[in-house]
């Protein structure tokens, strides 16, 4: 009799999908490995390389033989560095037995979604999101309850429009601001008034702070910071845009130390410590200079004002001015015709006839929109959009 292997995939691997925006980047990458010359919009990362400081700091730590395994939560000198940032750029308190240190921002998403859901329990997620969110969600088996924005109000989000979907399972209301992929900033009082509706109800507020260097018309700001926050706020955060370092993988979490804790009893098993010389770079990049962030925002201004007048350029776009992070997030709904129904396939045609790589909607929870990254050149928005725009208009 044939031996049968048992290489029948888990179930609960099913309950997920392979990243878009990975799957985008793959796709361009090999059409690029073919010869073509494709402008790439689909990357959510910094075109600046990692700042020198940051550079010499990691082989600091090699040549000084900094190259074992830390404890597996982090160095107590990097919790403190992350404790020592945030109280400083936001005014909160945070001890290192309330800090996890962890390999990249999306993986002390994946730690808390983990820890703390148990099946069936809601967390209410904004649409557009950013794609891990649903999908670490339902690997950990809870239930996303998505609440829609207006397009028309810049994808902005009020209290109002989370609280109706408030139910005695909900666990976690989910908020990223500045936004991926629709650069909507929440405002500040409104931000605030989502915490009180949710601590007044015991419901963890995870605020995803990926962007919150990232601001054009605002004050960075932690909703971590009001008094009292400390006990339902879970920060999630991440090195990896506002230093550019995207390749060393370095994230870290805020949040009551129980929760820290069963985080750091997972970690211990699947990932041990982040990498030992990664975490030297990022202490020097929270308490060295900072000028390379303003630079970068200097340069995402520019970009963005140049990318949103652009695609409003093209007949029948429409673009809403992204207030933070660097995407944009446009409707292309007027393309949507001859062969092309939803965004997935306008994306897909972008690639193969305009070699224009980026992020349909589908993976944000909206049909009608593509992502754009504008972490990249002037010169290659300028190409990418003259591309967008001959393609929009022939179609
Ligand atoms: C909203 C948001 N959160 C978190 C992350 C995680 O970043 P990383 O895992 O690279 O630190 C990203 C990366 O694209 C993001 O867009």
């Amino acid at each position: 009799m044939e031996l049968q292997v048992k290489t029948d995939i888990a179930e609960r691997i099913a309950s997920i999908s392979v990243s878009s925006t990975m799957r985008v980047a793959a796709e361009a990458e090999r059409l690029r490995a073919q010869g073509v010359d494709v402008v790439d919009f689909g990357a959510g990362e910094p075109d600046f390389p990692t700042p020198d400081n940051l550079k010499r700091a990691a082989m600091r730590a090699i040549e000084q033989n900094f190259t074992k395994y830390t404890n597996a939560g982090g160095t107590l000198e990097l919790k403190q560095a992350v404790c020592e940032r945030h109280a400083h750029d936001f005014g909160t308190a945070y001890q290192p037995s309330e800090c996890l240190i962890t390999v990249g921002g999306k993986h002390i998403i994946f730690n808390l979604t983990q820890a703390l859901l148990n099946p069936g329990d809601e967390v209410v997620i904004p649409v557009p999101y950013w794609v891990t969110y649903k999908d670490v969600v339902n690997y950990a088996g809870g239930k996303c309850v998505f609440v829609e924005t207006d397009e028309g109000q810049g994808f902005t989000l009020t209290a109002a429009m989370i609280e109706p979907h408030l139910t005695p399972r909900t666990k976690i209301v989910l908020i990223n601001s500045p936004a991926n992929p629709s650069g909507a900033v929440l405002d500040r009082e409104e931000f605030e008034k989502i915490y009180r509706m949710t601590s007044r109800r015991g419901i963890l507020l995870m605020t995803d702070e990926c962007y919150c260097h990232f601001l054009y018309d605002s004050e960075p700001f932690s909703i971590a910071s009001l008094p009292g926050a400390k006990e339902t706020v879970l920060v999630a955060g991440s090195l990896s845009k506002t230093y550019s370092m995207t390749g060393w993988r370095i994230g870290f979490g805020l949040a009551p130390a129980p929760i820290i804790g069963a985080m750091l009893k997972l970690q211990s098993h699947a990932t041990s410590n982040p990498t030992s010389i990664a975490q030297k770079a990022a202490v020097e990049a929270l308490r060295g200079p900072q000028e390379s962030v303003e630079i970068m925002l200097a340069e995402y201004r520019k970009r963005r004002d140049f990318i949103v007048a652009r695609l409003r350029a093209i007949p029948g776009v429409r673009c809403s001015e992204p207030k933070g992070a660097f995407y944009a997030y446009p409707n292309i709904g007027v393309a949507l015709k001859n062969g092309i129904s939803s965004a997935m396939q306008f994306a897909e045609k972008l690639l193969d006839k305009a070699a224009v790589a980026v992020v349909p909607g589908e993976a944000f929870g909206t049909d009608r929109h593509v992502r754009i990254s504008y972490a990249t050149s002037m010169h290659e928005l300028e190409r990418g959009l003259e591309r967008i725009h001959r393609f929009i208009v022939e179609q």
